[in-house]
């Protein structure tokens, strides 16, 4: 079959494309032909799934649905030239039953071997590799890359996560946001993407809330997503601005809202927001990261914003990017210390900046009267949430029951997480916490507990540690704990009575050479006494929390066989399995 297509010289590439009826190869004349190639695939009527087999080490290709001449959806895809690392499925069900349409696949070879590899089939499953370092209960994606938690919100007893989520291959790109649910915050089910990129760009990081009062107009109770939409100009760099979707099915679907974007600026890196109801002042506010500050907005109706003020020039931290805030109102119960009642807790991600290289959480506590955020603390001070190299991304549930303040983390870090040697799928979610405040000589700070679903969650008391369970540690001083396997793979922990610190050393904890900047240690100040340390192992990772909340330390592991013993110096160990 001959098409005059302009320039475009085409035919039919038959041999590689066996699995499908038909397939042509167009070759723009005068480019190289890496440049220019593409091929395209005429769908069956049946299978909803076109399985797209990747190469990680292949430069990214565009994968296209178009029919007639309207593109329904692109995507950038690492199509497989020499070998197949694992598939990922385009869900051609939005497509079907409405006419013909083609995929087109434009910039990988025609040589290459994912055509021939390509399958059309209705097996939800195709292909599906079952990895030994998937956390048996940390949230995960099935397939694909996630990054940060977004829009996490409770409602009607189901805690909603949103994510950021590329579901063509597992290493950054594509962002969508998938959703997941669960009742106990540890057992989530897959929901699907609710949010895929449009024409303003891809689905960046941000927050959800219920409209109880309908100031939107959406509908009493609807569920508002508020996120960044990121499209690169052609001028090098991206446009950022925010936009908003409406949910009146509890959040399983969302509609763009038509007024989009509704905030707009020519700032470099305006992204995460992050909105909420504040009752003091009867009207939206909303925290956005913009380059190295936070900027506060409030709104009556969550489509007009008014900036109210700037906070962070000076403060904390500034050896990266500002990301991911939020901003919350945390009570102070029974303080020995001080009549104070509540505190105001300024999240701030920062990437890279992170007391032990690239991305952590660190935080402001202050006040806050609706319009400007003070901070208590000198502007020199700085405050991290979690003292591990892989604790990212930190935001909190709206609507927490009784009055709950709970976030989760992604349990990653920039520097590597699109290294970690996993296939499928890429990164885990921590485990829920709790926040708290306390006092440390004339500075407050946020305490991080497990949450209490944990304790629910725990099972069997074992003799030995498992692949997945919760080790208590009892101390009376000084410690060092060693979880070790055959291999003599080990992570060692250490408690320091005297100089009050703890600290993790994953150097020799197993598989380390994927990222030089993988291998380290870990150390925090404990803020007093360690009577009782936590920590939760899940295949490839490790959380330690003081039980009092005054210290959390969340870092990955990828031992080549689990960590079957423990040795503790100084302490007594019991161990639980995590059901
Ligand atoms: C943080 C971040 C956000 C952004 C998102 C994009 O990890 O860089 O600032 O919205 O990831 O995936």
């Amino acid at each position: 079959m001959k098409r005059n297509m302009n320039v475009f010289k085409c035919f039919i590439l038959s041999a590689a494309l066996t699995a499908l009826p038909f397939g042509s190869r167009c070759e723009a004349q005068g480019l190289t032909p890496q440049a220019c190639e593409q091929t395209i695939v005429t769908p069956k009527p049946a299978g909803r799934y076109l399985w797209l087999p990747i190469q990680e080490s292949a430069p990214e290709g565009k994968v296209q649905v178009i029919r007639q001449d309207a593109l329904l959806m692109e995507q950038n895809v690492r199509m497989a030239r020499e070998h197949v690392d694992y598939y990922v499925p385009l869900d051609l069900r939005p497509y079907q039953n409405q006419g013909t349409y083609k995929v087109c696949v434009q910039n990988v070879p025609t040589g290459s071997i994912c055509f021939s590899k390509m399958v059309q089939n209705d097996d939800v499953n195709y292909a599906f590799i079952n990895e030994r370092y998937r956390p048996l209960y940390h949230h995960t994606p099935r397939r694909g890359w996630m990054n940060d938690p977004n829009g996490m919100f409770y409602k009607d007893g189901t805690w909603h996560l949103f994510y950021q989520y590329n579901p063509y291959g597992s290493m950054w790109g594509n962002m969508h946001w998938a959703h997941s649910t669960s009742t106990d915050l540890v057992h989530w089910n897959d929901a699907g993407v609710a949010l895929a990129p449009d024409a303003w760009g891809t689905m960046f990081s941000g927050s959800c809330a219920v409209d109880e009062n309908n100031t939107a107009g959406f509908g009493r109770g609807a569920v508002i997503a508020m996120y960044t939409s990121s499209r690169p100009t052609p001028f090098g760099g991206d446009v950022q601005a925010q936009c908003i979707a409406y949910s009146t099915d509890g959040g399983k679907t969302f509609i763009k809202y038509d007024g989009n974007p509704v905030l707009c600026a020519e700032d470099k890196d305006f992204r995460d927001p992050n909105m909420f109801w504040n009752k003091d002042i009867n009207a939206w506010n909303l925290i956005l990261a913009v380059g190295q500050e936070m900027r506060i907005y409030s709104s009556p109706n969550l489509k007009d914003w008014k900036e109210e003020s700037r906070f962070g020039l000076g403060y904390g931290n500034h050896d990266g990017v500002w990301e991911c805030p939020d901003l919350f109102k945390l009570p102070i119960v029974n303080s020995k210390l001080s009549n104070r009642k509540s505190a105001w807790v300024l999240v701030c991600n920062i990437n890279p900046g992170g007391p032990f290289g690239g991305s952590a959480t660190q935080y402001f506590v202050g006040d806050f009267d609706g319009h400007k955020f003070t901070c208590d603390s000198e502007p020199q001070v700085t405050k991290w949430m979690d003292w591990g190299k892989d604790h990212y991304a930190t935001v909190s549930f709206w609507g927490a029951p009784q009055n709950r303040r709970t976030v989760i983390a992604w349990m990653s870090n920039w520097q590597y997480a699109n290294d970690v040697p996993t296939k499928q799928y890429r990164s885990a979610n921590s485990i829920a916490r709790d926040l708290g405040l306390f006092q440390d000589g004339s500075e407050w700070y946020v305490s991080v507990k497990p949450s209490p679903e944990m304790l629910a969650a725990r099972g069997n008391k074992v003799k030995a540690p498992t692949e997945a369970c919760e080790i208590i540690v009892d101390l009376k001083g000084s410690a060092t704990i060693t979880l070790a396997n055959a291999k003599g793979e080990q992570v060692v922990m250490t408690y320091d009575d005297a100089a009050r610190t703890f600290a993790m050393d994953r150097t020799a904890s197993g598989n380390v050479s994927f990222s030089e900047a993988f291998p380290c240690t870990t150390v925090a100040p404990t803020h007093g006494r360690i009577k009782q340390l936590r920590l939760f192992i899940d295949r490839c990772s490790i959380e330690a929390f003081d039980a009092d909340g005054k210290m959390a330390m969340t870092n990955l592991v990828f031992p080549s066989e689990p960590y079957n013993s423990i040795k503790v110096k100084g302490g007594k160990a019991t161990i639980y399995e995590v059901k």
